[in-house]
């Protein structure tokens, strides 16, 4: 079926848009865009393209808010919502194959979809790791047979996520991994971290890092502070994480590799990345929506749901946090969508595993960034669209011609209480049990098919 969006506000950084129009889908692919209206410029204008409504090319019958259908042309009636290019969430965990008691390929997918994200990079850390390129085909068939959205795959960069030798690269490369990482656990090796930044330069692929030294974070479940010696639970100081940075930054200059750094949680490591940029190397970096909206007081009462790896840190972090994106310190923000078994969830505080069921928040969180004026709606939607399409190098987050038909259509006035029982996904563990929030997806095209709710 084609598609015909009207009068929604759309912006797409990629092709510099801000304003009123229409998209024609055709045959799964973006056919045309056309904007009447220039909406009054945010606090960083971007060019503008202006045209004139879209003639529809079909009779269309039964229009509507959230559309009409007929055989050959649905129109979709935007007035008021926002149209963005679909979201792309490169750091998550689908736990197909092995767990799939926490999540599915399917059920994460379909998570994916209801949250606005129609491209989504999945972390090696399932049972078999991604560390060969047979675990990277089933992922990628098992993706096209039951996903709902487009499924990269990440590599792992060492055989068994052990951190000793370097897994196939190449060969997992050319079965279709867009990225490199042993996310969960740090690469601790240094001469191997050295070997896959040159790996990435020759492939062209990101190093995505979990900066973590293992010997200082030790046991750690929390940030270090005066929490975690209140709770008498072991502390994951800041410079766990900066140490690890400092080193891969060393490393990227080295090599001249691509390196990616994974979920930022700190002050300290914002200016590292921050100084880095600077310098001109080739470094770019992320964070998830936790990172800026809670500190580590959600642990208190001893909650497992707000157990994540980095932790949650303080209040100065979250500024510094806010004040990367704002100035592009950070490029991207992720999910890292970390179902688990509410089971294991239930577990003592020391054995619980770290992680937050991520998707179902992620944009309405993130949208509070643009409420408290700290970015502007089209630097979010850069974030979560063209940003990680330049860092992954994939032909996607844009409404450019052509290119597959996957949009993301936005109430940002829709205001929802989180119940993490109406979930999607698999993984109802989330710290925002109960929160207020404003903005989601009220519809998801991916290539070109409809998902509304
Ligand atoms: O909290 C986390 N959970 N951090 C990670 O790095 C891994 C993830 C997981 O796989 O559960």
């Amino acid at each position: 079926m084609n598609v015909l969006i009207k009068n929604g506000h759309i912006i797409d950084p990629s092709l510099r848009i801000d304003g009123i129009g229409d998209i024609l889908i055709e045959d799964g692919k973006i056919k045309e865009i056309r904007i009447q209206n220039i909406v009054p410029p945010p606090p960083h204008p971007l060019p503008q393209r202006e045209g004139e409504s879209l003639k529809i090319p079909y009779p269309s019958r039964g229009e509507g808010k959230g559309g009409g259908k007929d055989s050959g042309l649905r129109t979709i009636d935007a007035t008021g919502l926002l149209v963005v290019p679909g979201l792309i969430d490169m750091h998550v965990h689908l736990r197909e194959p092995g767990f799939e008691h926490k999540e599915t390929i399917k059920s994460g997918t379909m998570a994916a979809i209801k949250s606005g994200f129609t491209t989504v990079c999945c972390m090696p850390n399932t049972f078999p790791v991604n560390d060969q390129a047979s675990v990277t085909e089933f992922i990628i068939r098992k993706a096209s047979q039951e996903g709902y959205c487009t499924v990269y795959p990440v590599g792992a960069i060492t055989k068994g996520q052990r951190g000793e030798e370097l897994a196939e690269i190449g060969t997992m490369r050319n079965e279709g991994c867009i990225a490199f990482s042993d996310d969960g656990r740090p690469v601790m090796n240094s001469l191997i971290m050295r070997r896959a930044l040159e790996y990435s330069k020759a492939f062209d692929v990101p190093i995505i890092s979990h900066c973590e030294d293992l010997t200082l974070s030790e046991d750690g479940v929390i940030n270090e502070g005066i929490i975690s010696a209140t709770l008498g639970l072991k502390g994951i100081p800041d410079e766990a994480e900066q140490i690890m940075i400092f080193r891969d930054i060393l490393l990227a200059e080295l090599t001249g590799g691509k390196l990616h750094i994974a979920h930022v949680s700190t002050e300290g490591s914002v200016k590292l990345i921050r100084e880095a940029k600077t310098k001109g190397i080739n470094v770019t970096a992320e964070t998830c929506p936790h990172y800026f909206s809670l500190t580590e007081e959600a642990v208190k009462g001893y909650d497992t749901n707000a157990k994540v790896n980095p932790p949650l840190r303080t209040k100065r972090d979250i500024e510094a946090i806010k004040e990367g994106l704002k100035d592009g310190t950070i490029d991207i923000i992720v999910t890292d969508h970390a179902p688990h078994h509410m089971d294991e969830k239930l577990r003592e505080f020391d054995m619980a595993p770290f992680g937050i069921s991520g998707f179902e928040t992620a944009l309405s969180l993130s949208l509070r960034l643009v409420e408290e004026g700290i970015l502007s709606m089209s630097q979010l939607v850069k974030n979560m669209t063209l940003n990680p399409a330049i860092i992954l190098n994939i032909p996607k987050g844009t409404l450019r011609q052509d290119t597959d038909a996957d949009v993301t259509i936005i109430d940002v006035n829709r205001e929802f209480k989180v119940e993490s029982e109406k979930f999607v996904s698999k993984g109802k563990n989330t710290p925002f049990e109960g929160w207020l929030l404003k903005g989601c997806p009220v519809l998801t095209i991916c290539k070109g098919k409809i998902y509304e709710w």
